[in-house]
């Protein structure tokens, strides 16, 4: 099998080891990637640094034709590229279809971004006298090199979300893929190659994991930009707290039912909402639903509907386009899901369906009477695992969703607008989504958490606001 290169400063090269890309699926080896050397990795952070200034000053134009090339060459390689997502994640390929659309939009959204970004904002300053004759511009510069981490369960998408606002904001950046998932980051890599962007401005170098600390500490690189888990991101932070961090972090997704949301149809609609995003990829997003806080109003009728809805959840082979569940991204993740289930049921949980294992893959599970003691109860399970809670009225159920450590989305389903606006104010998550599940993001909205759901946002342009810094001009003598 072909090692797979990596990007170093815009040029492929190759280290002196690699490592095999394998199938959660079946074990197949799906491709071998090179891992860059100590040297290659300092050779790509120095090339990064030195081009700071340049790639600042680089006109809107060139970074919105690269961001626009990408656009095309994803759309072009879509189902190819969807493919290899789908192989070396695991996830069904509907999804790596839709995974792929996705980036498509985030690279999009960046070329806008870019044509717009650093437009200047003037403010007049004679509004006291001793500001007379004076007008501020206000632009945003570089904070220096981004350092961006990205996860398993979107290895192409997540990426995107790191690099296209990096480049259309003029900022160069590190891109370490994940160890279970580089190839799809990598693939970023042959479509940027193929730009006049400068070289050092971008690199994709599938790091070691162990070697990790060391380029976090690089004081040429000061902002982070990281998405993973919950302990590894706060890893991060605590050991450079002088540098920016934008963390992405975990979340136990809630959705709430309110007692209005009552007919048949909505129950149906919320029902099938629930099912398909608790198990999404195998649960494996931030933002799938682990939780449903239901309207003793509602409970009675939407339990059986959501657990007939989970079973019917097509689970198997994820290339098969009938596929919506596949594995996990390795048999220990299904292992630990199961341990977390094994440890509810017996502190008292019930197993409405599923609780079984086979390999990598877990079955859709859902679960009532959950312990609030319990794993699963406190934590993120990454798992296709769901569990029903009744509550009785709108303050009970918000009470619920916030008594959690986590704050990423949440989803209300109402009719009630002023409930919409209650759920706004008393959330305490990055996202409330009105008529849905938590699960909903539209890739140019602002994204991120509240509390351990980590800090700062994501979404194009708040990642170029969060990789620089505003710097103002202030002209004087000017007759305004
Ligand atoms: C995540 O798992 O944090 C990302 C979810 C998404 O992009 O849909």
């Amino acid at each position: 099998m072909t090692v797979t290169a990596f990007w170093l400063a815009g040029r492929q090269a190759t280290g002196e080891t690699s490592f095999d890309v394998t199938s959660p699926w079946d074990g197949r080896t799906v491709g071998s990637v090179s891992v860059p050397t100590d040297e290659q990795v300092e050779e790509a952070v120095a090339a990064a640094h030195a081009v700071l200034d340049e790639f600042a000053a680089t006109p809107a134009h060139v970074r919105a034709a690269a961001l626009d090339h990408v656009v095309k060459r994803l759309t072009e390689r879509t189902e190819e590229i969807a493919q290899l997502i789908s192989a070396e994640n695991g996830k069904p390929i509907k999804w790596a279809r839709g995974e792929v659309g996705r980036a498509v939009s985030v690279f999009r959204f960046a070329a806008e971004e870019a044509r717009r970004f650093n437009g200047g904002e003037a403010q007049r300053l004679d509004t006291d006298g001793g500001g007379q004759g004076r007008l501020a511009l206000t632009r945003r510069f570089p904070k220096g090199v981004v350092l961006g981490i990205a996860p398993f369960n979107f290895p192409l998408n997540l990426c995107a979300h790191k690099v296209a606002p990096a480049i259309a904001a003029g900022v160069p950046i590190i891109l370490k893929p994940a160890p279970a998932t580089p190839l799809s980051g990598l693939i970023l890599g042959e479509l940027l190659a193929e730009t006049e962007l400068p070289a050092g401005s971008w690199s994709v170098l599938p790091v070691a994991n162990d070697k990790m600390p060391a380029l976090v500490q690089d004081e040429r690189l000061p902002v982070i930009s990281f998405t993973g888990s919950e302990q590894v991101g706060y890893a991060i932070m605590e050991s450079v707290p002088h540098k920016h961090c934008t963390l992405e972090l975990g979340g136990n997704g809630a959705a709430v039912v309110l007692g209005d949301w009552a007919s048949d149809e909505d129950l149906d609609w919320a029902a099938t909402r629930i099912a398909t995003f608790s198990n999404y990829q195998g649960g494996q997003s931030c933002i799938s639903v682990q939780r449903v806080v239901a309207d003793a109003a509602v409970y009675d009728r939407l339990l059986p509907k959501i657990v007939a809805a989970v079973e019917a959840q097509v689970t198997g082979d994820p290339s098969d386009p009938a596929t919506e569940v596949g594995p996990l991204v390795s048999e220990d993740a299904a292992k630990r899901v199961e341990s977390w289930v094994d440890e509810a049921v017996e502190a008292g949980a019930t197993l409405r369906t599923g609780g079984k294992r086979e390999g990598a893959s877990y079955a859709p599970t859902v679960l009532t009477d959950l312990p609030d003691s319990v794993t699963l109860a406190t934590e993120e399970v990454f798992g296709p695992v769901l569990s029903v809670a009744r509550v009785e009225g709108e303050a009970a159920a918000f009470a619920a969703v916030n008594a959690s450590k986590y704050g990423l989305q949440a989803g209300v389903f109402t009719h009630d607008l002023q409930t919409a606006f209650r759920a706004h104010r008393a959330l305490e998550v990055g996202g409330v989504i009105i008529g849905d599940v938590p699960s909903y993001r539209a890739d140019q909205m602002p994204y991120g958490g509240a509390k351990r759901s980590g800090t700062g946002r994501e979404g194009v342009r708040w990642a170029m606001d969060d990789y620089t810094y505003e710097r103002v001009l202030v002209l004087t003598g000017l007759a305004l």
